[in-house]
């Protein structure tokens, strides 16, 4: 068996990319700062027959991090998908003129150092296993940047271009590196937004050779 590390996991899209890997055959690792919240997710997710435990840790701080996901790799399996989709903070939505060195250092810090320590941390087990694949999801400012929402429209670039030069680098080693962006708000049940239809999107982009990149919906024009 094999593991899912879900970092930023969510009564929201986590829970269904939890739910449609676990149905995969996955194990699954829950990794949010909360204890009791990936405690009660992964108690729900048990209900239903699927193996889950939860592990707390900010994507802000690295130790704590590298910590989970080596517990995580221990206890459930090596893990061959990473998935890394933590809710941004309000600080980071900020208009571009109000955004400050403290909310941009932070946001980089959760879009740039985060997805570089956890990579980092999983990369050699992927490498062992012959296979993994790596999945980052952003909001649309993550494809185009919005003066609206400043701290992530420069932080998701780095991360943008950080898991587009990973795509290029690992794809001869069996490793698939993929993206979801998501323009506008995740709405339970809709046609294209909806978490459960979002999850099959990051199955795809786990299974089907493809693009680095994939939307939800096209952007709206510019
Ligand atoms: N929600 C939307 O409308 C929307 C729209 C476009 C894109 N997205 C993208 O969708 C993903 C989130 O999906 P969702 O909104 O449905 O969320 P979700 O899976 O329901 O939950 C995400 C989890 O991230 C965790 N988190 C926040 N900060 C963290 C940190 N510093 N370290 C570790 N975990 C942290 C939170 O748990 P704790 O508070 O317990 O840490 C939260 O429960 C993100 O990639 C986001 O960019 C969301």
């Amino acid at each position: 068996m094999t593991t899912i590390a879900i970092v930023g996991a969510g009564k929201g899209l986590g829970a269904a990319v939890a739910r449609k890997f676990g149905a995969e055959g996955f194990e699954i690792a829950l990794i949010s700062r909360n204890q009791e919240r990936v405690d009660q997710l992964a108690a729900d997710l048990q209900a239903e027959g699927l193996t889950a435990r939860g592990y707390a840790a900010s994507v802000r701080d690295p130790k704590a991090l590298i910590a989970a996901l080596d517990r995580a790799a221990q206890e459930l399996g090596p893990i061959e998908v990473l998935e890394y989709s933590p809710l941004p903070q309000r600080e980071f939505l900020r208009p571009v003129l109000e955004t400050t060195v403290d909310d941009l250092a932070a946001a980089v810090e959760f879009s740039v150092y985060g997805p570089v320590t956890a990579v980092q941390q999983v990369l050699p087990g992927m490498r062992s296993l012959g296979r993994g694949s790596v999945l980052f999801v952003n909001g649309g400012s993550g494809a185009r940047p919005n003066p609206n929402v400043g701290g992530t429209s420069i932080a998701f670039a780095g991360e943008s271009a950080y898991a587009q030069m990973l795509h290029d680098v690992l794809a001869p080693e069996n490793i698939r590196v993929g993206q979801l962006i998501i323009p506008g708000a995740i709405r339970p049940g809709h046609a294209t937004h909806g978490p459960a239809v979002l999850a099959d999107r990051l199955w795809q982009l786990h299974t089907t050779p493809g693009d680095f990149r994939v939307f939800a919906e096209p952007l709206p024009p510019a």
